[in-house]
């Protein structure tokens, strides 16, 4: 059966009070466009799936571009039906089975398409829209049927009657047409007489009025079918897709605790006995392996954690790699493509940036590491500051293998400092220093004896 399926996101979303258009906002880590993308894909290949765009069609088309998907410009936004219309000359020609979603129902599984695409195709309607009861229904369009249980019309919440107001079956906004008679009728539907835009939703009454039949597949669980009007509406959105990842990773074999409190991204990966402490944030393009642990309030970010990697808690990890058996934190920061390798510690209030600590190696305290190639078991003393910038340009370091670095050392890039060296404490480094040699870089202690006494002697009141 060829299935085609149009997504409607060229509405601005006055309702949620933004500069950006409503489809573009994000729950879950993903914007709710690539949601109903997502899941529109897994029926049907891309290059047949139509995204109607209008308001910023630019940004989104571009945030969509790569999922291979088409689209249909709305240069106007003049209701659902006007929106629909505009990708007559892509889709009329099809045959089969039309499919419209919107871009605001995020929380849609590919699951309930088949079930419509399955429940249209039984019943042999000429369309079929998913409803389901709300206890509160405001804000909604109101499915009516007749005894026998097929749709009568859809009315609009503005719409209503104060009887129609009160019955709780909603129209999802998801519907599956026979495209045939979808664009031989839609050319009939009128503008609203209070608002002047075009309702998909008139499409119910206008089949019926033709002696076409539209049924109602009714779902027991409505919390797929939020639709995002609002911000408030947004933030449950998120919560819920929240929830489902990290319901799908704890059966996967991943510890979550407290997972009502940790937010993790649509594209995370996690391996298995892996525990996630309270308060997390795992976001973007993260690949977590096995037996790893994230400390409680850590966030880490488009980032890889090899298996048996600790990130301890209060660290922030952007865009980095830890190797096996790495461990960062608490309070560390890694960020623009650190790599900390296998085995090596890196520990509170240390920053790396751009850095390469190699493996076993070690920066236990309160350290600045940029622009740097560190070597395997290197140790860096607490408060080693790498001095990258010059105030016009960057500079790298490079650190050989099982080099002392002493406490306090500044190092002045560019620099080496090669295998087996030593840096005293406390020093300034300027000049490469060779293997095996020590490098001090720091005035001299000077000593006086009985200083003390003789000062205090000299401030003391003469009588
Ligand atoms: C719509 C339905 C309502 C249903 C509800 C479910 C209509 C007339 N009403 O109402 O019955 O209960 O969804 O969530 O369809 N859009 C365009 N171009 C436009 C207008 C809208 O592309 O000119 C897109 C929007 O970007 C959005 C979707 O269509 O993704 C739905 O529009 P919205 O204004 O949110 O419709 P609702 O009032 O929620
Ligand atoms: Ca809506």
């Amino acid at each position: 059966m060829d299935i085609r399926i149009v997504i409607l996101a060229a509405g601005r979303g006055v309702r949620m009070r933004s500069r950006q258009a409503k489809v573009l906002h994000r729950a879950g880590g993903l914007a709710m466009i690539e949601h109903v993308v997502r899941a529109a894909r897994t029926l049907t290949p891309a290059d047949r799936v139509t995204v109607v765009t209008g308001h910023q069609a630019d940004d989104v088309e571009a945030l969509l571009r790569p999922q291979g998907v088409r689209f249909a410009r709305q240069r106007k936004q003049q209701g659902t039906a006007h929106a629909l219309a505009c990708c007559r000359a892509q889709a009329a020609r099809s045959r089969g089975l039309l499919m419209v979603l919107y871009g605001d129902t995020p929380l849609l599984s590919a699951a309930t398409l088949e079930a419509l695409r399955d429940a249209h195709m039984e019943s042999r309607a000429a369309a079929t829209l998913i409803a389901t009861a709300l206890a509160d229904p405001s804000g909604y369009g109101r499915v009516v049927a007749d005894d026998d249980g097929y749709v009568v019309e859809i009315v609009e919440d503005k719409d209503c009657t104060p009887a129609q107001r009160e019955i709780r079956v909603i129209n999802s906004g998801i519907y599956c047409f026979r495209a045939d008679l979808l664009w031989r009728h839609l050319k009939q539907v009128r503008p609203n007489r209070v608002t002047g835009e075009y309702y998909l939703t008139d499409m119910a009454r206008i089949l019926r009025r033709c002696g076409r039949s539209v049924r109602a597949l009714n779902i027991e669980d409505p919390s797929e079918l939020l639709g995002v009007n609002t911000r408030v509406e947004l933030a449950e959105a998120d919560r819920i897709l929240r929830m489902r990842k990290a319901r799908e990773l704890m059966l996967a074999g991943v510890t979550i605790e407290r997972p009502e409190t940790v937010s993790i991204d649509a594209d995370v990966s996690c391996g298995q006995d892996t525990v996630i402490e309270p308060f997390t944030r795992l976001l973007g393009r993260t690949e977590v392996g096995e037996n790893c642990r994230i400390g409680a309030g850590a966030i880490v970010e488009s980032s890889a954690l090899g298996d048996g990697a600790v990130v301890a808690p209060y660290t922030v990890v952007a865009g980095s790699r830890l190797d096996p058996g790495a461990s960062v934190g608490p309070f560390a920061r890694l960020r623009m493509g650190a790599h900390v390798g296998a085995e090596a510690r890196v520990g509170n209030f240390v920053e790396l940036k751009n850095t390469h600590l190699g493996a076993g190696a070690k920066s236990q305290h309160l350290a600045y590491l940029g622009d740097s190639r560190i070597g395997d078991k290197t140790n860096i003393g607490a408060g080693t500051i790498t001095c990258n910038y010059d105030g016009v340009s960057k500079h790298e370091t490079w650190i050989g293998e099982g080099v002392f670095i002493g406490s306090n050392a500044t190092l002045v890039a560019p620099l080496e400092i090669a295998d087996g060296a030593y840096v005293g404490a406390g020093s300034v480094i300027t000049d490469a220093v060779p293997s095996g040699a020590l490098a001090l870089g720091r005035a001299r202690q000077v000593v006086k004896p009985g200083w003390v006494k003789k000062k205090r002697a000299a401030k003391r009141p003469k009588k």
